[in-house]
This record gives structure tokens, sequence and C-alpha cells, in this order.
């Protein structure tokens, strides 16, 4: 028996890869496997002989499952430690950390405004960035001669289409399509967008921006409903319940009458600071009772329905909120500024 424990052992040590091991298993453990053999032959001995017998072989068999097991773990560290030296590998050096995604601070109140709006009722709408001629300013009574075509600097396409320079062309496509569906107002949407002005950019203007447009159209609709709507809007994007409000007149030929909506200076109370350039006022919402011309645009009677409209700009409000003193930063791509708004997607 000595002679086989000492031949076994040998082979096993000698097994230095996956493939003689499991010809070496085989060999000894397999159906005829030789160590299984030799616990056979324990039956074929004399009765008082086999205890002794059956105890030394069970011994054996143990020594050389322990001994083959040993060597198993042995071969597949160095196969490992092989596939490591060859690959360009090292283990010392820090993983990259992996940078949690976050809302970006525009989309954070834009969804806040929609959650807002829809909650009053609003329904959220959409149109397209390329945008006609005709829908970005004829339909809303801003003829081809007109002043009013200057104030908006437009990326023109070759095709004679635009980039949008507002989101006011949803407006007249929001009405032909609600009055093609055969629905009458009430009619209330917002929309949430990106706009285009060939804008030379500075801390103040970027050539791409975002504005929300919002749109209500009923009978009877009436300025004191326009600024207690705005009103609630401020309150809740600025988190704040004791701000004011003022109405100055704007001219915007979308709407008679047109307004600029004030807000009282959130950094001083209305008090003067140089967020405010002194004045305790802040200039942050257009908006004014839709232009007949543009219900009649949009297939609505101006004689039966009445509307208020708003375009507010989004990037100014968040400025605001955050305290931002450059319109750059949101689409600079900077991690820096992006981190610091550490919303949950959601
Ligand atoms: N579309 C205007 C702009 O981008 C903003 C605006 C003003 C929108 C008054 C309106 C409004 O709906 O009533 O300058």
């Amino acid at each position: 028996m000595e002679d086989r424990r000492r031949l076994w052992l040998a082979a096993i040590a000698a097994a230095t890869d996956e493939v003689a091991l499991r010809e070496v298993d085989s060999r000894l453990f397999g159906k005829k496997g030789e160590v299984q053999d030799l616990v056979r032959s324990v039956s074929a001995l004399q009765k008082e002989d086999r205890p002794t017998a059956g105890k030394a072989i069970n011994l054996l068999k143990q020594e050389i499952e322990q001994a083959l097991a040993a060597q198993q773990e042995r071969v597949s560290q160095a196969a490992l430690s092989k596939a490591v030296a060859n690959v360009d590998f090292d283990p010392s050096e820090s993983s990259p950390r992996r940078l949690a995604g976050a809302l970006h601070p525009i989309t954070i109140v834009q969804n806040e405004l929609v959650d807002l709006f829809t909650s009053m009722g609003f329904s959220w709408q959409d149109g397209p960035e390329v945008e006609s001629e005709h829908f970005n300013f004829d339909a809303l009574n801003i003829p081809r001669d007109h002043p009013a075509r200057e104030s908006q600097d437009t990326f023109w396409l070759n095709d004679g289409n635009l980039l949008r320079t507002h989101t006011s062309p949803v407006q007249i496509r929001t009405m032909l399509r609600y009055c093609k569906n055969g629905f009458e107002p009430p009619l209330k949407v917002i929309v949430p967008g990106r706009c285009f002005r060939a804008e030379t950019v500075d801390r103040s203007h970027e050539h791409t921006f975002y504005q929300m447009e919002g749109l209500v159209v009923d009978r009877f609709v009436s300025t004191a409903n326009l600024i207690h709507t705005m009103k609630t809007c401020l309150r809740v994007v600025l988190g704040r319940d004791d701000l004011k409000v003022r109405l100055r007149p704007g001219f915007f030929p979308f709407v008679e009458p047109g307004f600029e909506l004030d807000v009282n200076c959130p950094f001083c109370n209305g008090k003067g600071c140089s967020v405010c350039k002194q004045s305790g006022w802040i200039e942050i919402l257009p908006c004014g009772m839709v232009h007949p011309n543009v219900l009649r645009a949009g297939g609505i009677d101006p004689e039966v329905y009445t509307g208020f409209a708003f375009g507010m700009g989004l990037q100014r409000v968040v400025m605001l909120r955050y305290g931002i003193d450059d319109i750059r930063l949101f689409m600079g791509g900077d991690q820096r500024f992006l981190q610091q708004f550490p919303e949950v997607l959601r």
C-alpha cells in the first residue's frame, strides 16, 4: 500500500495544469479508478481483517483526496497569477469614481412648473424647434415689415424656415389642433421648450435658451385671472409666500394689452441691491391678453372668447432662484457647476 501511496502522491504533484489534474482525478477516483479499486478490495478480505484494512484504506483515501484538492488550489492560483501577469493590470490602482447622474437645474425648475400647472388643469404641449415663418411671426400678429421682428435675431434656414425664436408659435399650433379636433375652449396649456436666437453670447444672453409659454382661452378670461396665475406660479418657483408683483405696460404684438410683470427682488426684499440694480424690482414675466388677431389665426372667435398668455424665460427664473449670475454656465457643461444641484433623478 505504501508503494501505491507514493506513486499516487507523485502523480498528483506532477499534474501542474488543469488537464493533467483532471486526468489524475479520473485515474484515481473515476468509476474504475485505482483508489476506488482499493476501497472495493476490502470486501474480498477475510471478515476479521476487514476493520483494520478498511480503516487504513479510508485514511489513505482521505490523504489522497486532500492532496488532490491542495494541488487543484495551487494550479488554479498559478493560472490566475499567470493571467494577471499577462495583462497590463495594476491592482493597486484606485478605480475611477462613478459619478451619479443628476438633473440639470433648468430641468429641476421646469419639472416643478409642469407639476404646478398640471395641478391647475393645464396640459403640456410640444412644438417643433424648426418652425415656419408663418407660425413664428405672421400668425402671432408680427407681419414681415414689423420692427418687432428685428428684436428677435433669427437663425434662418436655407429652406425659408427658421429655428423658433420663442415658444409662442405653439399657441397657434395648439389652438388649431384643438379646433380641428372639434374641441371648444376652455383651453389651458403650457409649452416648455428650447428656443434660439442669433445673439452675441455674454453673461446674460445665450443663443440657445429655454422658455415656458402659457396660454389660457375661455369665455370671460380677464387680467385678474392672469395676475392670480402668475403670482401663484412665482410664489411656488421662488419658494416665497410674501412676494409682491407689479404690472407695467409692455409691447408684444401678440397680446393687447401686453405687460411686463415684475417681482419684488427676492434678494433684498425690494429694498434695492446690486441684483435688482437698486430698483427693488426684477423684470421676470412678459405676458398679456391674447390679441384678437392671434385668436383668429388659431381658429377661435375673439367675439366669444378671450385669453391670456405668458412667456417665461426659464433660465432667468433658475438664476433668480439659485443666485446664478452667468447664463453661460447652463450650456457650458462644466461639472463643477452641475454637481451643485444634486436633485435625485425621478
Ligand atoms: N414670446 C415672447 C418673447 O420671447 C415672450 C412673450 C411675451 C410670450 C408676452 C407671451 C406673451 O406669451 O404674452 O419675447
